[in-house]
């Protein structure tokens, strides 16, 4: 069983789909045993704590470096014995160190159809605004792996979401989300869960 850390910063909706999917036995290959937040007023610890999954919060602010902070994030997945990552809202930099520890192994949703609307402060309702200030048609939502360069990994899975007349942003991040994020994410956990538990057959 492939030990997963899923790290939040927000409310941790696509947190509680991974919940919810793990509950309905779709991610038969990964368990989640650590939720890790970036601060201790996400909502997604509560969504943990009721779903009796450990947390664990490491606050950047918390530390005077970068590096110092990189090292605390891979000491408390060390100790979990985590084995793979979901980046679910996390909105914390990750150093290469951190990522290179988890190569092939940590996969972050995005919002929209990479390679459009993404890359460096392309991150919650500002990828909708892009996203309508442009006129796109279709956007949807992106997991991918995570390497150095935001959002540049690996594609595994993408799904498309129609814009509607009169969309906002946030109609449109809540259909995202209800139609793509909360999808993918669950299936792309199973995808690389179960791709780790053959690498150790
Ligand atoms: C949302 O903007 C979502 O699109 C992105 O992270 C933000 C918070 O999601 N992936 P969550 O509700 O905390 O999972």
């Amino acid at each position: 069983m492939t030990r997963i850390a899923v790290l939040v910063s927000g409310g941790g909706t696509n947190l509680q789909a991974l919940i919810d999917a793990q509950n309905a036995g779709k991610i038969p290959h990964g368990r989640i045993v650590l939720v890790l937040a970036s601060n201790p007023k996400a909502y997604a610890l509560t969504r943990a704590e009721n779903a009796g999954i450990d947390t664990a919060v490491v606050r950047r602010k918390d530390y005077e470096n970068q590096d110092s902070f990189d090292d605390a994030i891979l000491k408390t997945l060390k100790e979990h014995d985590i084995e793979m990552v979901i980046l679910a809202g996390y909105l914390s930099i990750l150093s290469e160190k951190v990522i290179r520890a988890y190569t092939d192994r940590m996969i972050n949703i995005h919002p929209s159809l990479i390679p459009s609307f993404c890359g460096k402060g392309f991150y919650g309702l500002k990828v909708h605004e892009e996203a309508l200030k442009r006129g796109v048609k279709v956007t949807g939502a992106t997991v991918h792996i995570v390497n150095e360069i935001p959002d540049g990994g690996r594609i595994l899975l993408q799904k498309a979401v129609s814009i509607e007349e009169g969309d906002t942003p946030e109609i449109l991040q809540r259909r995202v989300m209800e139609q793509a994020e909360w999808i993918l994410l669950p299936q792309a956990a199973e995808m690389i869960a179960k791709q780790i538990e053959e690498e150790k057959q």
